[in-house]
């Protein structure tokens, strides 16, 4: 039934084709990278299996189980803890040759700390990494994707510079027991959702609520932790694992909301230096520091309020040695795109946040198509200004898309889906063959439906849809895998 709903999609899908000018192929580079991506606490459970250590999302869920939308935890999750062989024959049948995983901090160092290595959770990384090496894919390893071990938390987490040096020896362990099997490292994944929904906010645990200090102190040390991290596979692994290593971070595009109006074409700039520059600024600039705007706004923002010290901390000269250059490649996870307009600070400005001090508000226009999380619009041209944003700002830094995808309501005739890797792939193909851009990579979120955070399991990113209400959890493929398993192989987006 699926292929006969492929073709027929295809066929309803072709004169799609006539809106796309520009490009008289559709055709990917030789060596353009196609790959999937998955996170572990989204896809692991086994969450007290084989003497894993809590993490905060484990410990904050099971004492606040309303926190998601279905009061649901990562305790089984999509049950890759036992199901790791089928997933990497999934990854098999799409046709990629990499695959982007996480380790979980607490199954590798229970406690978070070096002072304990977890046999199981050494070998079941081991497995897993030895598993898609056999096959022939190349897995593409991310230290930190949110699931910080649960005692440093009673440390503050990332609000404490301690956690530098943690997630060094973290890191330590991670290298020395994969290094010579793993040769695409990512430090971090998305500090700036991490940091402003977990320590700004609470739509993330830890659910902090400290906004507009919280997440500068946590971006801070986070900035710090992964700079030093690089240096620590720069200096002692590089030469003999001769691997590459860098960050993960996220981007919505902006487009002024009224276009006509040129304070929004500078609302737009402002809010992509707040969001993104933030954090891409000090590794990918030539200052090796936050960006000039963003600095001068917080400081000033913050003396509004009476302080006379800034709540944006400052680097040392030696830590901003340290940031610059600290990245082999731009990791991008893009998901959408918001309008962007200058927004009057309101009487709640002594409780200010990122968009506060910044002064911008966000909207997305009603006719952008919206099948999953409120969050995500659908809007396919936002992607090739973002890269173009990237290459405009740190030049000609290797760009490799960490993750892209879209959200539904689950089922396995996922046409918007379908469409949606179409139209964004084919921005991308923009982006690379006439605007230049040096995008090598591009990694699908989501292998397979799985715990989305505060959502749950209510909303759908896989390319596999998963039962959860089955203890099997069985796994089958949407349209959307045919679709880009077929991309992957022709190296052509078919419409
Ligand atoms: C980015 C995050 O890295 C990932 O964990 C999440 O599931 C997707 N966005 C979708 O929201």
């Amino acid at each position: 039934a699926l292929v006969l709903l492929s073709l027929l999609y295809q066929v309803q899908g072709s004169s799609n084709s006539e809106r796309h000018t520009g490009l008289s192929n559709y055709t990917f580079p030789e060596d353009f990278i196609f790959g999937v991506a998955t996170a572990a606490f989204q896809i692991e459970g086994g969450w007290n299996k084989g003497g894993k250590g809590e993490n905060i999302w484990d410990t904050y869920l099971h004492k606040h189980p309303n926190f998601t939308l279905d009061h649901s935890n990562g305790d089984v999750a999509a049950d890759s803890y036992h199901k790791y062989k089928e997933d990497i024959t999934m990854i098999q049948s799409l046709g990629v040759k990499y695959y982007r995983l996480s380790i979980s901090w607490t199954r590798l160092l229970p406690n978070g700390t070096d002072n304990y290595i977890n046999e199981d959770g050494m070998k079941y990384y081991r497995h897993i990494l030895e598993g898609l090496r056999k096959v022939g894919i190349t897995p593409m390893v991310t230290l930190f994707h949110w699931d910080l071990p649960t005692p440093f938390m009673d440390l503050g987490g990332w609000t404490n510079p301690v956690m530098v040096n943690y997630f060094e020896d973290y890191a330590r362990v991670a290298f020395n027991l994969y290094g010579d099997i793993v040769n695409i490292w990512t430090t971090m994944n998305e500090p700036h959702q991490h940091c402003a929904n977990g320590y700004g906010f609470v739509n993330f645990v830890p659910a902090l609520n400290a906004h507009g200090i919280g997440e500068y102190l946590c971006t801070h040390y986070m900035l710090l932790a992964h700079a030093k991290v690089y240096h620590l596979y720069d200096r002692y692994f590089r030469p003999s694992q001769n691997g590459k290593i860098g960050i993960t971070l996220d981007s919505f595009a902006g487009e002024p909301k009224n276009a006509s109006n040129p304070n929004d074409h500078v609302a737009v700039e402002n809010y992509l230096q707040m969001h993104l520059g933030l954090y891409a600024n000090p590794i990918f600039s030539s200052s090796g520091d936050y960006p000039r705007y963003v600095r001068d706004t917080i400081d000033h923002m913050s003396q509004i309020q009476g302080f006379t010290r800034s709540r944006l901390p400052f680097f040392t000269e030696q830590e901003i040695v340290m940031l610059k250059g600290s990245s082999d490649f731009f990791g991008l996870n893009h998901y959408t795109t918001y309008k962007i307009t200058n927004c009057e600070r309101n009487e709640n400005w002594q409780i200010p946040s990122m968009d506060h001090d910044n002064g911008i508000c966000m909207s997305q226009p009603s006719n952008w198509p919206k099948p999953g999380a409120s969050w995500l619009a659908v809007h396919p041209p936002g992607f090739r200004k973002i890269i173009n944003w990237i290459k405009k700002n740190y030049g000609d830094v290797p760009i490799i898309v960490t993750e892209n995808g879209l959200c539904d309501d689950g089922s396995l005739e996922d046409f918007e889906r379908v469409s949606y890797f179409n139209e964004y792939l084919y921005q991308l193909l923009l982006a690379v063959n006439i605007d230049k851009c040096n995008v090598r990579g591009y990694f699908a979120w989501t292998l397979m439906d799985d715990f989305e955070w505060g959502d749950g399991y209510v909303t759908k990113f896989g390319l596999y849809h998963v039962d959860f209400d089955s203890p099997h959890r069985t796994r089958t493929p949407k349209l959307s895998a045919i679709n880009y398993g077929q991309i992957v192989r022709t190296r052509q987006i078919d419409f």
